[in-house]
């Protein structure tokens, strides 16, 4: 039986208890599940990542899904390097946040609940709420009020409850703790059934690859959704022996808000000290990334590493991307505005997988406004 452990007092909840932190000291959640994954558990009769239900703590019967992910891994060659994209900007509500939303909300619906809370810089709120819509579950969602208007829009039209909230990311993450007070938190951060959701990146690119592992995996990191759900993926193929190494993870922040870069090659130094401007990568400008410890534990037990972009950087990967036929948000190119980085951290013969994690269409006016100062 599954079980959510407090990763800071050890205290073990059965994973149906309606907990998503720690009632004895408010510590963080993981969820452990014991099996032992083989190849001949991948139900391939089952589009998407519920394919991989075996691995998942909700049964298949109980799935809210919209047939999301197997999203396309596809070749890019840079150099005779084996580089490839993995194109999870491509589900139903934009954003790779939907491998996570669609195991917590099915997660939820089996524990009852009718009511939810979220906070969000847009896209995790946009697939909580989608999610919820399918499942008939009320859910309010809390965004800063600077969010893109394409994602307030989203939010809308899923007949979720917008709430926005002056000043900074962190100024709606302390109002939605208020209101989950007396509310279920469906938190893509806090939540552990999330990082339940985002594992199958791991599993789809390891059967994509045919069965090998990526020697690099390059990720976009503000508070470590898709980065541990990846490092989760991975581990437990691992450790269930059906593969022999993990993936060295170059988690990717913005220049413009790094804090886990530095603690990275700094650890002592305090997130108090981080100082940080606007971005165009807003989805990972986060200051105090609540599973810090964990990002830096999964880098390290990775041996990857943490790199920055810089808005231009991002800006060139955007035309790049275009020009390829992608249209991303800039948020979801940051990840391959670092391919340079990661070229240099590996060797020739060494697989890079770059993962694209939100579509375009999210951030028309951020784009419109770089092909303007371009032209
Ligand atoms: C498009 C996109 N990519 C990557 C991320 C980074 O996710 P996380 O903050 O969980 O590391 C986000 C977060 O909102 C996002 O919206
Ligand atoms: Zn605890």
């Amino acid at each position: 039986m599954p079980v959510l452990r407090c990763s800071s007092c050890g205290y073990a909840y059965d994973y149906r208890e309606p907990v998503w932190k720690c009632n004895q000291c408010g510590g963080l959640l993981d969820l452990e599940m014991d099996f032992a994954f083989t190849r001949d558990w991948i139900d391939r009769a089952v589009p998407g990542l519920w394919r991989y239900h075996k691995a998942l703590p909700v049964p298949l019967s109980k799935a809210i899904t919209f047939q999301e992910g197997m999203t396309p891994l596809t070749a890019f060659p840079v150099d005779d390097r084996a580089v490839y994209l993995k194109h999870d900007h491509l589900f139903q509500t934009g954003s790779y946040k939907d491998r996570g939303a669609s195991v917590l909300v099915s997660h939820i619906q089996t524990l009852g609940i009718r009511s939810v809370v979220e906070d969000s810089s847009g896209n995790a709120g946009c697939a909580i709420a989608a999610y919820c819509a399918k499942a008939n579950i009320t859910c309010e969602i809390f965004v800063p009020e600077k969010t893109a208007p394409a994602k307030l829009s989203q939010l809308k039209m899923y007949g979720a409850l917008v709430r926005k909230i002056p000043g900074s990311r962190e100024e709606t993450a302390s109002a939605v703790h208020n209101a989950a007070k007396d509310k279920y938190y469906a938190s893509h951060c806090w939540n552990a059934f999330f990082f339940q959701g985002t594992k199958t990146f791991a599993y789809e690119v390891w059967e994509q690859l045919g069965g090998r592992v990526p020697d690099v995996l390059v990720l976009p990191v503000g508070n470590g959704t898709l980065l541990l759900g990846a490092y989760i993926g991975f581990s437990e193929l691992f450790l269930c022996g059906v593969i022999q190494k993990l993936p060295r993870i170059i988690g990717v922040q913005s220049a413009a808000c790094n804090p886990l870069e530095r603690m990275f090659q700094y650890p002592d130094a305090e997130f108090a000290s981080t100082t940080w401007q606007d971005t165009l990568a807003e989805g990972i400008a986060i200051a105090r990334p609540v599973r810090a410890k964990q990002i830096l534990q999964a880098l390290k037990d990775s041996r990857g590493t943490i790199v920055s972009v810089s808005d231009d950087e991002i800006k060139a990967a955007l035309i790049k991307l275009g020009k390829m036929g992608l249209y991303i948000e800039p948020t979801g190119a940051a990840a391959m505005a670092a391919l340079n980085q990661a070229i240099q951290f590996s060797s020739k013969k060494e697989i890079i997988v770059i993962a694209l994690t939100g579509h375009g269409l999210k951030a028309f006016e951020k784009l419109d406004l770089i092909l303007h100062h371009r032209s």
